[in-house]
């Protein structure tokens, strides 16, 4: 199937429904919400349509997945703690035939639990931004966008 590169789905996993509330130290004060309003508007300024979705439910995740890998979709995705052990997270991006970009808002890497520093989805993005907030998701559309 020929990939539909301008239409975007950014996937954000457990518990980033939460965020603004969610350790605001760490994850900072913009609600799921606005990182939602920004990503499409970010979106529109580098000509792609993006979709923006979040779940605390792994079986939801996958079919999302699962339906990018169907249709050729790009996508970034944040899978939050499903990051560092889902092996059928592991087995969707696998699946996917247009680029992956893995965002995180802190930098799992430096951070001290030992969890956080393995993740399922880097094997298949062709990008890692991670530590730069809310604007990581701004970098992981250009990555789509001059991919
Ligand atoms: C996160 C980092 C993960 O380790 C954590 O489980 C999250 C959010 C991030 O965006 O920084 O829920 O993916």
């Amino acid at each position: 199937m020929t990939p539909t590169h301008n239409r975007v789905l950014v996937l954000n996993g457990p518990n980033l429904g939460r965020l603004g509330k969610r350790q605001p130290e760490i994850y900072g004060s913009t609600t799921h919400a606005e990182l939602a309003e920004k990503c499409v508007e970010w979106g529109r300024e580098l000509g792609l349509e993006v979709e923006v979705r979040q779940t605390n439910h792994e079986g939801a995740m996958l079919d999302w997945l699962n339906g990018a890998a169907d249709e050729g979709n790009p996508v970034v995705l944040n899978a939050a703690a499903w990051t560092h052990y889902s092996y059928a997270i592991f087995d969707a991006c696998a699946q996917l035939v247009a680029p992956l970009v893995e965002v995180h808002i802190s930098d799992p890497h430096q951070r001290p639990e030992e969890f956080r520093h393995t993740s399922v989805v880097t094997p298949y993005a062709v990008e890692v931004v991670a530590g730069h907030g809310i604007d990581g998701y701004r970098m992981a559309l250009e990555v789509i966008a001059r991919s």
